[in-house]
């Protein structure tokens, strides 16, 4: 193959790996506790071969890592989601799908762009009704093996899901019920959203499409008890201005943010739109309601990096996002989206103890940015390069920071199913940069200040991840 072409996000921590690995037993430094039993999987761009078009790293073909720990020890091994996509480069030896425009599709190969349901499965990987599925948020979830990472193919809930699905679904940990959305849901562009309710078994029990007031890219969503919530924030999608060689996807300021509210109970008819400042959220971390009263957090941008404006100019360069409270008040007369920052310190991946999601709760984790150590990623100061536990009812931070390495999204893991809200582990995949390899960090959730009680390396580098999940060992 070529080298990989000259692109900050092919380089150092992001370049993609060119083998798939199995080490049944890693060199673990420190102590990894017995009582933390289960796989770790994570899952991210890694293109299989170096990209012909500009590169968008939200374009690379999807890499699982699994790290499975086993009474004190750690096994690891990497498999390529192997899509549709995938398999048709491979055949050819050649890339054809790299791009963010579609329409820079071989003219061969548009109609299967076009119609493709398992895109390149790289964002995001749940475990559900006994299915390890990776998510992506174009297309459908694609599955694949838990033990093998054998790839199994597009995944439709026994026929019922006819639309894309987003990459961030919540469990309701009460009824097991795995509640998701999908954005742009019939089409590339489209301005239809979707929501979808599966049981804890497997089994698709509502689906609806509907509109939203613009075609956005909708990353995330949010549920608490009684209400789900729709944050539709302008960065836009537009077929029309791709066909005039603008970008397919913008960041529109003059454009409100537009939250829907809908009631569990109900139907999308009885959404409200309710009205925000233009920002940018790409993860909340959780949400809660109390009579009437919505309470989220949210890891906010005031205007989003990786997008630009929709005459193709650059957005502002190195804008950071930090946790920020967003309130909506449904008994006042006129309901408007509050927000106001809870820190001023970096916060992106945020992760909650899952028992307390959709829940009043007080634990939160997530990735921030110690900028007295320098970045060292070509013009950006972006750079996560340490772990926050965040108290969201006393504000109180407790961070760790890497002198050389970038972290990516951390996993909060109980210490048992009786354990209080936040008692138990933070696991962390952690980037070396003076060594080029990688290691999987486990901290005390309640003192991540003391950094790692315990390191499983990995020989090699573990490229950057955007999402993971925990599936516990079975009994
Ligand atoms: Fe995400």
């Amino acid at each position: 193959m070529q080298p990989w072409p000259d692109n900050a996000f092919l380089q150092g921590y992001y370049e993609p790996l060119t083998a798939e690995c199995t080490a049944p037993d890693l060199v673990i430094e420190g102590e990894i506790p017995a009582d933390l039993n289960g796989t770790f999987y994570r899952n991210g761009p890694n293109p299989q071969l170096p990209p012909k078009n500009e590169y968008h790293f939200f374009t690379g073909d999807g890499m699982v890592h699994a790290f499975t720990f086993n009474n004190g020890r750690v096994s690891h091994m990497n498999r390529w989601a192997r899509t549709e996509r995938f398999k048709i480069e491979q055949r050819t030896g050649q890339s054809l799908f790299s791009g963010m425009n579609p329409l820079e599709t071989p003219p061969q190969y548009l109609d299967f762009v076009l119609n493709d349901k398992e895109g390149v499965a790289n964002t995001s990987i749940i475990y559900h009704g006994d299915r390890l599925l990776l998510l992506e948020e174009g297309h459908l979830p694609f599955e694949m093996n838990p033990d093998t990472l054998e790839s199994c193919g597009a995944w439709n809930f026994y026929g019922k899901l006819n639309t894309t699905m987003s990459a961030h679904p919540k469990v309701d940990p009460v009824s097991g019920d795995l509640l998701f959305h999908a954005y742009m849901a019939t089409g590339p562009f489209s301005d239809d959203l979707g929501l979808y309710r599966v049981d804890a078994a497997g089994f698709m029990q509502e689906a609806h499409v509907f509109k939203a007031p613009y075609a956005a890219m909708v990353h995330d969503f949010v549920v608490t008890e009684n209400y789900i919530l729709f944050p539709v924030m302008p960065i836009t999608g537009d077929m029309g201005r791709a066909m005039e060689g603008k970008p397919p996807f913008a960041w529109q300021p003059e454009m409100p943010t537009q939250v829907g509210v809908m009631p569990r109970a109900g139907t999308p008819d009885d959404i409200r739109w309710i009205e925000g400042d233009a920002c940018y959220v790409f993860h909340f971390m959780n949400g809660h309601d109390h009579n009437g009263v919505i309470t989220l957090e949210a890891c906010h941008f005031d205007s989003p990096p990786l997008f630009p404006m929709t005459d193709g100019t650059p957005t502002p360069p190195n804008v950071h996002p930090s946790l920020a409270r967003w309130t909506i008040d449904l008994n006042a007369a006129n309901p408007r989206v509050n927000m106001a920052y809870l820190a001023d310190h970096g916060a992106e991946f945020p992760v909650i103890d899952p028992r307390f999601a959709m829940r009043e709760y007080s634990h939160g984790w997530y990735t921030s940015s110690d900028r007295t150590i320098p970045a060292r990623i070509p013009g950006s100061d972006v750079v996560y390069n340490a772990i926050v536990h965040f108290n969201v009812k006393t504000g109180q931070a407790d961070t760790y920071a890497f002198e050389s390495g970038y972290v990516a999204e951390p996993m909060f893991v109980p210490r048992s199913a009786a354990a209080a809200e936040g008692d138990g582990y933070v696991l962390c995949c952690v980037y070396e940069i003076t060594t080029n390899t990688s290691a999987l960090c486990v901290f005390d959730a309640q003192n991540i200040a003391a950094g790692p009680i315990g390191r499983a390396h990995v020989s090699h580098r573990v490229p950057v991840s955007f999402h993971g999940t925990w599936v516990p060992a079975k009994p």
